[in-house]
């Protein structure tokens, strides 16, 4: 089975979906697991690491149709200092809006990094309709896609998996909404706070 590293490249790393993601697949991988926060980490240090496991599980956000900023220094410093030992790369990302394939470009350029740099392409699964989704009953339909996806990855298989909620635009948009404003509400931030461009200004 081999072991399996779990790097989470989410930009707010220790609160963020990507982390309950992962945690969710270190569940069901049957060997060994090491989860770690790109975030904060020494680079060359996860680099080494790279080199030391069998699979690598890319967990991540959507950002701007592409990859976050901790993934893209990641996979630079990966190229400039290269592990001997090539593992699999197999990618779980999220996204918020509802449609999964919003996704598809991000994990085009995972796969085109791992072309270019000799890395055995992995299997992946694309997530949609935000970070909500693991807190409604629509949880099971993400739980299932995960173990697909573990599954794929442990038989060596080269598979792409998708999900979201079972909603349509109007509904997920509707949920989304209020799913927001509750949540901004119970932290004693308004809708107009929301609408400013402050991300986070006491974040990581
Ligand atoms: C700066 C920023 C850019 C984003 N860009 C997109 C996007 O292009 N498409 C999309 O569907 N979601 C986008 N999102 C939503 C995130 O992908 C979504 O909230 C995700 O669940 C966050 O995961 P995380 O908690 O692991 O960081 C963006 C979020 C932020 C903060």
């Amino acid at each position: 089975m081999g072991e399996l590293l779990i790097l989470n490249g989410s930009p707010r790393a220790p609160r963020s979906h990507s982390r309950r993601l992962a945690d969710l697949a270190a569940g069901c991988w049957k060997g060994n697991t090491v989860c770690r926060d790109i975030l904060g980490a020494d680079l060359n240090g996860l680099c080494a690491e790279t080199g030391r496991a069998s699979h690598v599980l890319l967990v991540f956000p959507l950002y701007a149709d592409a990859l976050p900023v901790p993934l893209l220094k990641f996979l630079t410093a990966l190229e400039e200092s290269p592990p001997q030992s090539r593992p699999v790369v197999s990618v779980l990302i999220n996204c918020g809006f509802l449609e999964p394939h919003q996704n598809d470009v991000a994990v085009e350029m995972v796969r085109l990094f791992c072309r270019q740099n000799g890395y055995p392409l992995g299997s992946a699964l694309k997530i949609g309709s935000g970070e909500a989704i693991l807190d409604t009953p629509f949880r099971f339909l993400v739980s299932r896609q995960v173990r697909r996806l573990v599954r794929s990855m442990s038989r060596g298989a080269c598979r792409t998996f998708s999900v979201t909620m079972p909603l349509t635009r109007r509904q997920f948009v509707s949920a989304s909404t209020a799913y927001w404003l509750r949540y901004g509400r119970s932290r004693g931030v308004t809708k107009s706070q929301m609408e400013t461009m402050d991300i986070e200004p006491d974040g990581p």
